[in-house]
């Protein structure tokens, strides 16, 4: 079985250590990688850091060609990336076309960002004491780039953060997730092939306390940008001193569904939302708050919709929810619903785990103190409420540390609006789920589930410096 080898200092490279990537659904080794140690780490952002200059005086004009290859290069590997990602990360197939899918149009939407204006003229002359005087600011490349990504969708979350690297001008050094390593050396892959500089692109496999740490503690890393868990990113804040960081950790996703909502529209994507990627989503449906004029008859529906749904090897086009990403993982969910039984939830379907996988669960009899309540659960289980009236669902769903996303089914814009104003999110997805994202909107959240905002242009903004210029005309 080949080793692939890892791409830094500017070329690709072997190391002395050597990593498994296993398939989560039968634990068959699928490939081997190498894993950097501290030093190669170091020889990667030192690399970068000698390769500032360089990005950054690529034209607007050469960034969005190199962008736009990437996504055409993409496109033309899109079966082969679809099945690495399947494979390594246990998504199911069809999910993980769709994951290729928006990672095209991520691509393209760096390299629109890329062309566009990057600053705008200041009315200087508005102060007393500006008369005479011209200015204007412009967005210079912030520096060397630390992407830490997640395994749960190892080619799009890792396209926003080298996307918009590149269109800001930015080197790049990526730490992919250690489980799903292949997905982003095939990306650095494509990368190299459209013509971006070799020394801009390093790719570190390995852990967090080696190779993370060796990113968030340099340094010659001017921004750090994140997404897993509030525990890590906390740890990523604490350490990284005056670098600017972008974290994008949890939620716990809740969906309000109103008396007066369309069930025929809320029922299926709540479905979808729940399950999707078994739930290993961070705006994946968690809790589902439902008015009690309509609760029973939502919940039936709910429950029915999941007979039947596919369970199982992820590789088959008719599965819906694949392997966890671990058996570790498998367990802990387990756990945590056999805990909530034990303080009296209610499985209404589900609550079973055949090896990694667990299968698709309802929940009611819920409270806000259990694991799968309060924190983020992460799988492919779902918590279904009564609610009375707005205000109580309104504090219910606010009651949370998280707040990234929240879907509200209703028909009135009255209500939508009484919503939209009071509930602590970064985004509210009105007659759809939490988990609705497309790739240019700015996503992510308050309280702990982060800091700054991705979505291309905005963390475009984040890779950038605002540099102002003023003349003296008189
Ligand atoms: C995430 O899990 O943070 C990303 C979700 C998405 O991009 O759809």
């Amino acid at each position: 079985m080949e080793t692939k080898k890892l791409f830094f200092g500017g070329k690709w490279r072997e190391t002395e250590k050597v990593l498994d990537v296993t398939n989560p659904y039968n634990g068959e080794v699928i490939a081997r990688v190498y894993e950097a140690s501290k030093k190669e780490v170091e020889f990667a952002i030192n690399t970068a850091y000698a390769a500032r200059e360089k990005v950054a005086s690529l034209t607007a004009k050469e960034r969005g060609e190199i962008l736009e290859k990437i996504a055409m290069l993409l496109q033309d590997r899109a079966e082969d990336f679809a099945k690495t990602i399947s494979l390594e990360s246990g998504k199911a197939i069809k999910f993980a076309r769709g994951e290729v899918a928006r990672a095209i149009e991520t691509f393209k939407f760096s390299a629109d960002v890329a062309r566009s204006d990057n600053g705008e003229v200041v009315a200087l002359d508005a102060a007393a004491s500006g008369k005479n005087r011209f200015g204007y600011y412009k967005r210079h490349p912030i520096g060397v780039v630390g992407a830490i990504t997640p395994f749960n969708f190892p080619l799009n979350l890792v396209a926003h953060k080298v996307g918009p690297g590149i269109a800001a001008g930015c080197p790049v050094v990526l730490k992919p997730a250690s489980s799903t390593p292949i997905t982003a050396i095939k990306l650095v892959e494509v990368i190299l092939e459209a013509g971006f500089p070799a020394e801009g692109i390093n790719i570190v496999v390995g852990s967090g306390s080696t190779v993370g740490n060796a990113l968030v503690e340099s340094d010659k890393v001017a921004k750090i940008t994140f997404t897993g868990s509030p525990e890590v990113g906390l740890q990523i804040k604490a350490k990284s001193g005056t670098k600017r960081v972008t974290l994008e950790l949890g939620n716990n996703g809740p969906v309000i569904v109103h008396k007066d909502a369309d069930i025929a529209k809320a029922l299926p994507t709540c479905v979808v939302g729940g399950f999707a990627n078994s739930g290993q989503v961070c705006i994946s449906v968690q809790r589902i708050y439902i008015h009690e004029s309509i609760y029973d008859e939502f919940k039936d529906m709910y429950v029915k919709s999941l007979e039947g749904m596919g369970v199982g090897d992820q590789l088959k086009d008719d599965v819906v929810v694949g392997p966890m990403i671990d058996l570790k993982e498998a367990e802990r969910v387990e756990q945590w619903v056999n805990e909530a039984v034990s303080q009296g939830a209610k499985i209404l379907v589900g609550g079973k785990r055949k090896g990694s996988i667990y299968y698709p669960t309802v929940l009611e009899n819920c409270t806000s103190d259990m694991k799968v309540v309060k924190d983020e659960v992460f799988a492919p289980v779902v918590s279904l409420f009564k609610y009375n009236n707005l205000d109580e669902a309104i504090r219910l769903v606010n009651d949370t540390k998280y707040g990234l996303q929240v879907g509200v089914f209703t028909q009135d814009i009255n209500t939508a609006f009484y919503l939209i104003n009071r509930l602590d999110f970064g985004g509210v997805i009105v007659n759809d789920v939490p988990t609705f994202r497309v790739d240019n909107m700015p996503y992510g959240g308050v309280k702990l589930s982060g800091l700054g905002r991705e979505g291309v242009k905005y963390a475009v903004d984040e890779m950038t410096e605002v540099r102002m210029v003023v003349f003296n005309l008189s």
